[in-house]
């Protein structure tokens, strides 16, 4: 069957339902939860950012400079009023940080420095000074409810009483007026650009385009509130009109389709925009303009929502209102909520109250339980943007509109730990960036950490997010609490551990402030329940050391490729690509074979509970120690017994992993590297290169037989085909270190010593064989 979307084939296999249209027979593809990505990576390579590390001298000299008068101003801000804004104030002598440009995630370089007089216990100053801090919001109805919005406008997510006091919170806070300044120049970018052109893409649909847009309208309200100037009022106006296909040219379909319902999150984040340009300009449309507006936001998007609620659904555009705890639901249901909240009372369709009656209680009882128990987003650690920012965008306009946020912020207690989820996931490389990767990122930021960190008050999820190249947003402006004083690493403990059954995993790490830092992360969990963007990847880990990843993740494969999507049993098409595959993870395949889907690891784990003080530069102290074991042997097909162990050594100098598996099909442990990998010792040693920096790899007390090789990151000779000819993605610059067994019982301790700057050789340690089962945070150095 060719695809068609108007005939429905009730007998395929769809992970969504029978009568899925968007499972196509022929292609074996379904519509993917996400689009692929366009990779434009912003990772450059190290050794060149000179120019970051004067600007870094620059800093601190600014610092240093500055700081005696400003010394202990944090530690003295509880007593008075005084000391409270001398505290807030601090901040403008230390100025921001600068971004990093050497990393993947564009991740912050903090400034080495032991002088701690600003980088104290995270706070909220209280203080009521006007300067500083948010005035109370003075719409606190009683009994609210999602479709009685406060009388005055702007509606969503920054009402008037916080605009009217924006200017003076940035003239005193440097976090805010660098981001005001990125937000104008960002403004005056995209004006210099035509309207956003359509272009629908395969899987994608006009997902980036939606986005595109919605950034645009963001700004370009933004800078007009801050300006009066009515020349970004036209401008947004240009981009509302070609996105109804009213310029020369027309956009998209001539229909109640223009904005791709059939993959709803396209339309939702259109709504999304019209919604923000809607409220944020009230003033300024003229009532002819109010009306294009809502007639344009309810053809093409709160209708096509209705029908996504209705059981008169036949394209099956809403599939993602039932029982879809993932970033999809938080989406839809936000751009709804953003549209009719923000049309309310102008609407004489009544389309808007009918929604908000649907899409509340469905997001409290889908997109909020997205996140295990622990934080754990459901997906992966990259869909955690998109669903938080979905999440967060909804309780903001819900919460500034009527008063509530419902329970869309406490029926699941993941949702306060999912920011320490991402914090977690964060290492000085990149993220623990399993499964899936997702699309081009646009309006999706980490900037719910503000608005998290300001509902749970924590102001740590606030000072983690206002040194990251992602804050620049306006919903940052309103979000940040420019109050919060301190560092968020101050205290934090440099491990934590994750132990809801589906999504096991540990995080350790030797500093959350030294871009060189040792970071090792590991998962266990269950492979199912993923929304489908996982991989068959238990035992799978990451880890970072000296400025650089060592052993990575290979992201996603193309989300067109046949059957990509299809479903998480054992015999999806999904499991045929290597990137998805056992053998494409970090971790040991047996018998060259995936894992078994039905996995159910147990966990054991434990941690010195070592926490950062105040300082950027943090001395380990010895024997500050970290371990994490999984029992996967429900993972695979023929072992009888398998557990898995990672810890760190030496006062977080040195990692050992270590297998210990009893295998009746043959054993071959994996990790994949960016590195140049040499072999030596016999087969016992690997040493491996990234530029200047050397990462030594050792096999202690080696099994007979058992040595390091090198394979490519292709998939093995003996594997199945891919599905329908469907090609794996290239791995380039990717080396897949081995060790090859036969079946057999075997212990294999593999020893990971960064050869750090300065060190000798002779304090590195080597440690003695000790089994899994008595592995303690003493058993080892
Ligand atoms: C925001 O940034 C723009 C561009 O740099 C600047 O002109 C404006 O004065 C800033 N707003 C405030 C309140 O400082
Ligand atoms: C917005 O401005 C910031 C700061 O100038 C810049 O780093 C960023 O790339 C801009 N974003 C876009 C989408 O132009
Ligand atoms: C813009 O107009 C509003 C309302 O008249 C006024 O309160 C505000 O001060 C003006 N802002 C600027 C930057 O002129
Ligand atoms: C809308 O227009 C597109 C493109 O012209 C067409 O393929 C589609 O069938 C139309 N849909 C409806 C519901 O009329
Ligand atoms: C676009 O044109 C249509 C048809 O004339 C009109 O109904 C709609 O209001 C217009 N929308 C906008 C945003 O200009
Ligand atoms: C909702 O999803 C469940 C499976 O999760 C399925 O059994 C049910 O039929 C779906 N309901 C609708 C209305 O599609
Ligand atoms: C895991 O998280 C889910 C919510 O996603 C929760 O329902 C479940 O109880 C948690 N399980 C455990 C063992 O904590
Ligand atoms: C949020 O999580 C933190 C742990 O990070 C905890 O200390 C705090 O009590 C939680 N707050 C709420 C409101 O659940
Ligand atoms: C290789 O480096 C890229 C960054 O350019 C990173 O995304 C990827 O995960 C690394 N791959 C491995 C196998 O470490
Ligand atoms: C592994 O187990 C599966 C399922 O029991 C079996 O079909 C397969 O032949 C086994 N593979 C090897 C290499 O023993």
């Amino acid at each position: 069957m060719a695809a068609n979307y108007a005939t429905v084939n009730n007998s395929q296999t769809s992970p969504y339902g029978s009568g899925d249209p968007y499972y196509n027979e022929s292609t074996g593809y379904v519509t993917p939860q996400h689009p692929p990505v366009k990779k434009t990576s912003s990772w450059i390579k190290f050794g060149i950012p000179v120019a970051i590390v004067v600007i870094v001298g620059v800093v601190v000299g600014a610092v240093l400079g500055t700081r005696a008068a400003n010394k202990n101003a944090s530690e003295s801000a509880a007593g008075s009023s005084a000391a409270a804004t001398s505290a807030i104030g601090a901040k403008n002598n230390l100025g921001i940080f600068p971004t990093g440009t050497d990393s993947l995630y564009m991740l912050p370089l903090y400034p080495a420095t032991t002088n701690t007089a600003a980088f104290t216990t995270p706070t909220f100053v209280s203080t009521n000074n006007a300067n500083y801090a948010w005035p109370q919001d003075p719409f606190q109805p009683s009994n609210p409810n999602p479709t009685q919005v406060r009388s005055d406008r702007p509606r969503l997510i920054a009402p008037s009483y916080k605009w009217a006091v924006l200017p003076q919170l940035i003239a005193n806070d440097p976090y805010m007026a660098s981001w005001n300044n990125s937000i104008f120049g960002n403004a005056s970018t995209y004006n210099a650009l035509p309207p956003v052109a359509y272009y629908l893409d395969g899987g994608n649909g006009i997902l980036d385009v939606a986005r595109q847009i919605k950034q645009r309208v963001k700004a370009f309200s933004y800078v007009y509130r801050m300006t009066n100037d009515t020349k970004w009022v036209d401008r947004t106006w240009t981009e509302l009109q070609n996105a109804a296909g009213n310029l020369t040219g027309g956009w998209g379909p001539d229909n109640s389709t223009k904005w791709n319902p059939s993959h709803f999150l396209d339309t939702a984040e259109l709504t999304a925009a019209y919604a923000i340009a809607y409220d944020w300009l009230y003033d300024q449309w003229t009532s002819d303009q109010k009306a294009s507006i809502i007639w344009t936001m309810i053809e093409y998007g709160l209708n096509n929502g209705v029908t996504c609620y209705s059981s008169n659904d036949p394209l099956y555009y809403g599939w993602w209102t039932n029982n879809t705890m993932g970033n999809w639901n938080c989406v839809c249901n936000n751009g709804l909520t953003m549209g009719a909240l923000a049309i309310l009372g102008d609407d004489t369709s009544g389309i808007a109250q009918q929604l908000l009656g649907m899409t509340v209680s469905n997001a409290v009882q889908n997109c909020a339980l997205a996140p295990s128990s622990d934080g754990t987003w459901s997906e992966t650690s990259d869909y955690w943007y998109f669903g938080t920012t979905g999440h967060v965008e909804l309780s903001a306009s819900l919460l500034s509109a009527t008063g509530s946020s419902y329970d869309l912020l406490d029926v699941n207690p993941g949702l306060n730990l999912s920011s320490l989820f991402h914090m977690y996931g964060t290492g000085p490389g990149s993220l623990f960036n399993y499964g899936d990767t997702g699309p081009n990122k646009f309006t999706a930021t980490a900037n719910g950490l503000f608005f998290y960190g300001g509902y749970y008050n924590q102001p740590a999820y606030q000072l983690f997010q206002r040194d990251q190249a992602d804050a620049p947003d306006p919903w940052t402006m309103f979000w940040y609490d420019p109050t919060v004083t301190g560092a968020f690493w101050d205290g934090l403990a440099l491990d934590h551990f994750f132990n809801n059954n589906t999504d096991q995993w540990g995080s350790m790490r030797s500093s959350w402030t030294d871009e060189n830092a040792l970071f090792v992360a590991m998962k266990a969990g269950t492979l199912q329940g993923h929304q489908t963007h996982n991989d068959l990847d238990c035992g799978d880990f990451v880890m970072d050391a000296l400025g650089t990843r060592w052993f990575g993740e290979l992201g996603d494969g193309d989300y067109l490729s046949y059957g990509y999507f299809e479903s998480d049993a054992q015999d999806s098409p999904r499991w045929l690509y290597y990137r998805k595959r056992t053998e494409g993870q970090n971790t040991i395949l047996v018998g060259g074979e995936n894992q078994n889907v039905l996995a159910a690891p147990t966990i054991q784990y434990d941690s010195s509970g070592t926490t950062q003080g105040s300082s950027t530069v943090f001395n380990v102290p010895s024997g500050s120690n970290a371990y994490f074991i999984g029992d996967l042997a429900s993972a695979y097909f023929n072992v009888t017994s398998f557990s898995r162990g990672i810890r760190l050594l030496n006062s977080r100098t040195q990692v050992l992993l270590q297998d210990e598996i009893n295998a009746q099909a043959s054993v071959m442990w994996r990790a994949h590297t960016n590195a140049t990998v040499s072999i030596g010792n016999n087969g016992l040693a690997a040493t491996l290169t990234i530029d200047t920096r050397t990462l030594q790899v050792d096999l202690l007390n080696a099994p007979s037989g058992a040595q390091f090789s090198t394979m490519d990151a292709v998939r093995l000779s003996t594997d199945p085909p891919t599905p329908s000819g469907s090609p794996d993605q290239p791995n380039p610059g990717v080396t897949v270190l081995v060790i090859s067994l036969p079946a057999g019982t075997y212990t294999l301790e593999v020893l990971m010593t960064p050869q750090w700057p300065g060190v000798s050789s002779t304090s590195y340690v080597t440690p003695s064989s000790v089994p899994l089962s008595q592995w303690s945070l003493t058993s080892h150095p």
